[in-house]
This record gives C-alpha cells, structure tokens and sequence, in this order.
C-alpha cells in the first residue's frame, strides 16, 4: 500500500537513502540524518516533482535532535516511519569510553523509542480517520541473535529494537497500523568503515533491503533478510523465532566460537580460574 508523507532517519546514505530511492514518486518524504549537504544530495537525486522531499538535519544522539525531529514530523502528518538512523563503535566495551556506548543507544535505541512514542497516537488517530493503515519500519539486524563480542552495545541495541517492535505490535494488533521490525544480514554501506570495520566481501544492496522491507510490511512483524530464496517452511520457522535462522549462519556459529576462545584466553592472561 502507498504511503502519504514518511520520515525516514538516518536518510543521508546507505539504507536510509536507498528507502528513499525506492518509494513511488508520489509519496512526500522527511529526511533526516547529521549531514545536511549529503541529504540535500539525496534528495537532488530523486525521482519525482521538485520539493518532494523536506530535509531536516538533526542529531538523534541529543534531546533537542530528537525533539526537532518529532515536531516536524508531527507538522507533515506522517504515515509511515522508518526508524532507520544507526551506528556502531568497534572496540572491547572496556577499552571504548562510555561516550561511544552512550551515542550508540541514543541513536540506535532511545531515538526509536521516543519518536515511536510521540508519533503512534497521531499516525494511528489519522489512519483510523482515513480508513487506511500507517506503518513504522524499525531497522533491526541478524547481529540481534547473536553475541557481538566487539560490538556489544550495537548488539544489544540490535536485539532490544527488534523486541521492542515485536511487542507493540502485539499491542497494536488491532489498530490500523503494520510494525515490521527489519533484520539485514551485511549491506553494502559506509556503516562498516564508520565504525572502524573491514567491509565485508559477500553483501546485500540497500535497496535490496529497502525493497524487501517494503514488501514485507503488513505481511508479518519481522523479516530477515534475503531469507526468500529459502523454502517456505523454513523461513516461516524461522520468522516465529528468527535464532532458528542460525542453521544459515556458519559464521555466526563461528562467531561464537571466537568469542568463546578470546574469553579463555582473556582468563588465562588474568590467572582467572576457567570453567571445566
Ligand atoms: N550495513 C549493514 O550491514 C547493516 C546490517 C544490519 C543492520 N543495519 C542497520 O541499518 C541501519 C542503516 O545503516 P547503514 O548500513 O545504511 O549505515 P550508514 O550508511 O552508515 O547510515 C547510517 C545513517 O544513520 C545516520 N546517523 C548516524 N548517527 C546519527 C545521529 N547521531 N543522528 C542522526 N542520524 C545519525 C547517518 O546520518 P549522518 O551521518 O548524516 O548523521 C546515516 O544516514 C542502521 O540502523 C544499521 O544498524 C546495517
């Protein structure tokens, strides 16, 4: 179903700017990222009557972004959010400072929970009053299943966001609007190199990820993606619990593994007593 007016977070590249890419030439779009130049880049580069898309440079990690954000967004009358704006900082949690964490969940974390919860009870209101169904798509990601040794707080907040739209869902059953918590394996983004990581070789397009998600939206509440090409019964396993997903993943199993050793080797150095 096509959308009105949307706000889509973290919009100045990758994903973000992907969603904004695909979306039918009719809807209204709301920009929102740090980078004003690289969203006003953006939204020169789509398709569609000139001024269809609002740029608002905002910072999610503050409250005065946040807040900026949310007025605007309540202005336009949105009907589909993409909570999409995300970050990570590579490093032991120990050797990070406690500002890397802190900018992390903001973003990652509190910015979805605060505009999901200023901007459900006018999307819901609207849609009920125009018979049609609003939508908020919240990027999760397949680390959600897994430990993130490296990336502990980006894993978390992984796993946190993908609950969290899992539940209101639940809550919002009955209500005229469709939550899709998305969970993409690697995409082809600069959010590997801002976050000090190798880009990874084998990775998805954003708009790959961007399509799916729409096409997943008022289907089901989570989608993993690029599980399509898999037999139906096993992806609707995998969507009641996505950690049955696993069995694609041997390197998450690998993962694992490395977490485990780098734990023992980390206790041997300490003279800490291991587990037999
Ligand atoms: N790439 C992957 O492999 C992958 C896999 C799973 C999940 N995801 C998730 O997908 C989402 C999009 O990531 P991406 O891959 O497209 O990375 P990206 O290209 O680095 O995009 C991240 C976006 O978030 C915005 N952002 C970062 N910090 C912000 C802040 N403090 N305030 C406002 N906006 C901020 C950035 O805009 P500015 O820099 O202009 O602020 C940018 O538009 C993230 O939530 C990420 O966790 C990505």
């Amino acid at each position: 179903m096509a959308h009105n007016t949307v706000l889509i977070t973290g919009a100045s590249s990758g994903i973000g700017a992907a969603f904004a890419r695909i979306l039918p030439e009719s809807t209204r779009l709301l920009l929102t990222g740090r980078s004003e130049e690289r969203l006003r880049q953006v939204a020169g580069g789509l398709a569609g009557a000139p001024g269809r898309a609002e740029v608002i440079a905002a910072d999610l990690a503050g409250a005065d972004g946040r807040t900026a954000v949310i007025e605007r967004a309540l202005a336009s009358g949105i009907d589909l959010l993409v909570c999409n704006a995300g970050l990570a900082w590579s490093g032991r949690f120990l050797d990070q400072p406690v500002t890397h964490q802190d900018e992390t969940l903001s973003v990652n974390l509190l910015a979805s929970v605060e505009l999901l919860h200023a901007l459900l009870p006018d999307m819901i209101a609207r849609a009920r009053r125009e018979g049609r169904r609003a939508g908020v798509i919240v990027l999760s990601s397949m680390g959600a299943f897994i430990p993130a040794p490296g990336l502990a707080c980006y894993g978390a907040s992984k796993a946190f966001v993908l609950r969290f739209t899992q539940s209101l869902a639940a809550e919002l059953a009955h209500e005229p609007i469709d939550l899709l918590a998305v969970c993409p394996t690697y995409t082809d983004t600069d959010f590997f190199v801002r976050a000090g990581l190798p880009q990874p070789r084998r990775a998805m397009a954003a708009e790959a990820v961007a399509s799916e998600a729409m096409d997943s939206l008022g289907h089901r509440t989570v989608h993993l993606c690029s599980l399509h090409r898999y037999p139906q019964t096993l992806r609707r396993l995998a969507a009641f619990n996505p950690a049955l997903a696993a069995w694609r993943w041997p390197r998450q199993i690998a993962t694992l593994l490395q977490a485990f050793a780098l734990r023992r080797d980390t206790w041997r150095q300490r003279g800490v007593p291991q587990p037999r």
